[in-house]
């Protein structure tokens, strides 16, 4: 049975910030930037990468499908659906035979209690490509970009406005407080980050001595802030509450009026996709202080460097010494 070795301080999956050493994430934001020069060093040749989705996606699925090739290797679409997991095969199952074939699996499923059974199972790496709780890779293109945009991020004020109690902005919050950035959330009570999430980022912030801070005025939230950021009022799986949501959500819009509260060259982000007119406006969203696009892009290559650094840590490393 093969064996996995690429382990980078003693992390072999990544599926939780709060999980992954500090010199993981400086070695990875390293060699983006080596790979953002340079797509197409082979640091994959040959290597699978096994990418299931129980979730509709666009950007992970092309970004890791592009990740793979350019690194040399190959990326395997899985359906949940129109696979045997749709079918009631277990993911412990699913874990042992995939790894078998591939070098590495990124998944996008709902419960991320099934992330780290996934990962328990699987003999190879394992990368959240989103779950209910978490989106680590999103907040890894996200802290590269404003880091790429700003020249820094200690110190550095990020505003999460609207729904707080998602995937995104937990992410958000964890790898925020790990690096250095202030955040401030502004969300109403009913969907305020998890206390769990919550605390665990608190506890980071005490190290790096960055702060978060929750209002429930997204005025204040927005006040002083070099990058405002917002994310869906419906994420998937959530269509059934959509009416709620969008009412309770309403007074958190990111418009022009909320952006003047901001820095006066305060950026827009977005993990996308976006839905223009209800958590962001057209005129906000399509204006030239908006970063979406490149924060995209850099979904492409912050992963292609996770998935180096997990898959063939030996040659990762390699590349990052003869930069
Ligand atoms: N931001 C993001 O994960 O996009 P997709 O849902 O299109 O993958
Ligand atoms: N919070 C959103 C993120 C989409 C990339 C969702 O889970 O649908």
């Amino acid at each position: 049975m093969k064996k996995h070795k690429s382990h980078v301080s003693g992390t072999k999956d990544f599926i939780d910030i709060n999980n992954v050493h500090r010199s993981f994430l400086e070695k990875a934001f390293a060699l983006t930037d080596e790979l953002k020069r340079h797509p197409r060093i082979p640091l994959l040749k040959d290597k699978s990468l096994a990418m299931i989705f129980a979730k509709t996606s666009t950007r992970t699925r092309v970004s890791f499908e592009v990740g793979m090739t350019q690194l040399g290797g190959h990326g395997i679409f899985i359906d949940a659906r129109t696979s045997q997991i749709g079918k009631g095969e277990t993911i412990a199952d699913t874990a042992r035979t995939l790894s078998r074939y591939c070098d590495g699996i990124m998944a996008r499923i709902y419960d991320h209690k099934d992330m780290k059974e996934l990962a328990r199972h699987a003999s190879v790496p394992v990368i959240n490509g989103l779950t209910d709780l978490l989106h680590p890779c999103q907040a890894m293109a996200d802290l590269y970009t404003i880091d790429e945009k700003l020249e820094r991020l200690k110190g550095i004020n990020l505003a999460y406005i609207g729904d707080a109690k998602n995937n995104v902005c937990h992410s958000l919050m964890q790898l925020s407080t790990k690096l250095g950035v202030n955040m401030k959330i502004g969300c109403p009570k009913e969907y305020a980050p998890k206390k769990g999430i919550y605390n665990l980022s608190m506890k980071n912030a005490k190290v790096t001595g960055s702060t978060i801070r929750l209002f429930t005025d997204p005025a204040k939230a927005a006040e002083d802030a070099d990058v405002v950021y917002t994310d869906t009022w419906v994420s998937m799986g959530q269509e059934k509450e959509s009416e709620r949501r969008l009412k309770t959500l309403k007074p958190y819009q990111v418009n022009r009026k909320l952006m003047k509260h901001a820095k006066p060259f305060c950026l827009f982000m977005h993990c996308l996709p976006a839905y223009r007119g209800n958590e962001v406006t057209a005129d906000v969203i399509d204006s030239p202080s908006s970063i979406v696009f490149d924060q995209a892009e850099n979904r492409l290559h912050t992963q292609k460097a996770i998935l180096s650094l997990l898959m063939n840590k030996q040659r990762a490393l390699m590349a990052l010494e003869h930069r």
